[in-house]
């Protein structure tokens, strides 16, 4: 294992005598030079001042100032496992490799290395796991071809389908620039003006936007992807997890506070203590597929985001199980320099058109080398299990040397005529989609914002309705009235009721408020009338 040759040695030294104890104990800097003093800085005289030569005194302050490196843009806030994902060979009833020529899949039983990273998205690295966001879930597969990560989210949509609005998204959702205070204002007046968000706002505002725990929830990819089988064909698959035997559990805005009053890592603890007295949480993953055309019959487009492909057409196929049965030695190492992106895909698995996705798919591997380094993907958890091999050489951190053990070190580049790296044969057909358009920008035609929305609506619970009311009316009346009177068009285009129900709940907040600021401003009249007839 890389990066635990220190302990190893601890470890071997320990079984021998007192002494030799001792000696694997003793404290060294990174330059291995045993240190004798940890106490005292070298100064001229015992009260003089210090000299620059203090080698281990900067090593170690310089060390310290910067163990905090950028926390990530967004899903600052996460725990981890490790654990393995197992195929049932099949998807649904079919074989696998009908759809997908993943060597994962392919054979029933077949174990595949996991590394899963839950988060929340906004806030930052000590925010309190109770806040009403959706949660990440990036699972991170070590196959035997290479990596896979599936970078997805507790809710089965997004906000928005353009790439180019994240960075506003993220900032309208994010504390205000200035007073650094959190608040969803922001938030609805960015919302307010993209429909599309409809749908997820629907999701959010009700019990599902705060999941129990990481454990109880489920999994999406979201994003619409690609399966490619041994021809080159290809169909449309959207990925997710249901939890087996833990269930799903959410909590409500009080449930909420109540926690969060007493403990603000709930999330992690939880997980981390389930795994450690064996009580491993497991998620079947489910695929549902279709065509890979664009379906004019559908009043959705398969390639927006924002939308949930209907079950009863689109029936949730099973295709193997995951299973978290390791917490991390280190949580520095293995969570947060974790690095997961929508670009790293195994053969077999491929991208759609999504234009999330394909923003996504820059936007992960480049902020991980501003985040963690140019040579983040030598660093164990992100390292595949196999052998790599590649002509890429130095940058800061470089680690050691990507080589094959027939390269010659002399020759970083290909192609060679002497002991280069070659490139490997074609396994399969590939799967090679042909475009015939305009370069141009515009948006999806089937929109469709609201339909969804109201539909999501009316299948909840009377109870996760009134919640939805009560949580978005709790946000709203902090809002200009124009968010106000925009979203509940919004919503009542979603649907009538659902609407109205705003509406009406904004109208008595406000009267309630209105009646709430005549009594504190006859509590005033009263008490200046008091004091002045109380002068003499
Ligand atoms: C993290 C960008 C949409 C799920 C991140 C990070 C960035 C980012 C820059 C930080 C990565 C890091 O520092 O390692 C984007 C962009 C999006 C987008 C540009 C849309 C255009 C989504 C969607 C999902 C999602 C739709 C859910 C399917 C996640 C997760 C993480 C993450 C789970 C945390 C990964 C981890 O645990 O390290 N995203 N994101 N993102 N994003 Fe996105």
């Amino acid at each position: 294992k890389h990066g635990s040759g220190a302990l190893e040695q601890e470890r071997t030294h320990a079984g021998g005598t007192s002494g030799e104890v001792e000696k694997a104990k003793t404290l060294t800097d990174r330059q291995g030079h045993p240190i004798s003093d940890n106490q005292n800085v070298r100064t001229v005289g015992s009260r003089g001042p210090m000299t620059l030569e203090n080698y281990h005194f900067l090593e170690k302050i310089t060390h310290f100032d910067r163990e905090r490196p950028p926390e990530r843009v967004v899903h600052a806030r996460g725990a981890g496992a490790h654990g393995y994902f197992e195929s049932y060979g099949k998807v649904g009833e079919e074989p696998v490799s009908q759809y997908t020529r993943a060597k994962l899949f392919q054979v029933k039983g077949n174990r595949t290395p996991v590394f899963v990273r839950f988060s929340t998205v906004i806030h930052g690295t000590g925010s309190p796991e109770t806040l009403r966001d959706p949660r990440g879930f990036a699972v991170k597969f070590y196959t035997e071809e290479g990596n896979w990560d599936l970078v997805g989210n507790n809710l089965k949509i997004f906000f928005i389908r353009d790439p180019l609005k994240f960075p506003d998204m993220v900032h309208a959702f994010k504390p205000d620039p200035v007073s650094n205070v959190p608040g969803s204002v922001g938030m609805f007046d960015f919302v307010s003006k993209s429909p599309e968000a409809t749908h997820m706002i629907t999701f959010l505002f009700s019990p599902w936007g705060i999941p129990a725990n990481y454990r109880q929830m489920q999994g999406s990819g979201v994003n619409t992807y690609k399966w490619v089988n041994a021809e080159g064909q290809a169909v449309l698959v959207k990925y997710h997890w249901e939890p087996i035997h833990q269930g799903i559990k959410n909590l409500t805005q009080g449930e909420a506070n109540e926690i969060q009053g007493m403990n603000d890592s709930h999330a992690t603890q939880d997980l981390y203590e389930a795994i450690k007295r064996g009580d491993y949480p497991e998620w079947e993953l489910c695929v549902q597929i279709m065509s890979d055309d664009d379906h004019p019959e559908l009043d959705f487009d398969p390639l927006d985001p924002t939308k949930l492909w209907p079950e009863e057409q689109f029936p949730f196929l099973k295709v193997g199980k995951m299973v978290l049965d390791r917490n991390p030695e280190n949580y520095y190492n293995e969570v947060e320099q974790a690095a997961f992106g929508t670009g790293v895909l195994v053969d077999g698995l491929d991208f759609s058109d999504d234009k999330l996705l394909q923003g996504r798919t820059f936007s992960y591997s480049d902020t991980q080398r501003y985040r963690v380094g140019t040579n983040y993907l030598q660093l164990p958890i992100n390292a595949p299990k196999k052998r790599v091999a590649t002509n890429q050489r130095a940058g800061q951190m470089q680690y050691f040397v990507d080589m094959a053990p027939e390269q010659s070190p002399h020759v970083d580049y290909e192609p060679s005529m002497t002991d280069g790296l070659v490139e490997a044969e074609q396994q399969a057909k590939p799967h090679e989609p042909e475009y015939h358009a305009k370069l141009q920008r515009e948006r999806i035609e089937r929109t469709n914002d609201f339909k969804q929305a109201g539909h999501t609506f009316r299948a909840f619970e009377d109870w996760e309705r009134e919640d939805l009311i009560r949580n978005l009316v709790n946000a709203l009346i902090l809002c200009d009235e124009s968010i106000q009177q925009q979203m509940v068009r919004n919503f009542t285009q979603a649907d009538e009721e659902y609407g109205r129900r705003v509406a009406e709940g904004l109208a008595k907040a406000r009267n309630k408020e209105a009646k709430g600021s005549d009594q504190r401003k006859k509590a005033v009249r009263d008490a200046e009338r008091m004091g002045h007839e109380a002068e003499p």
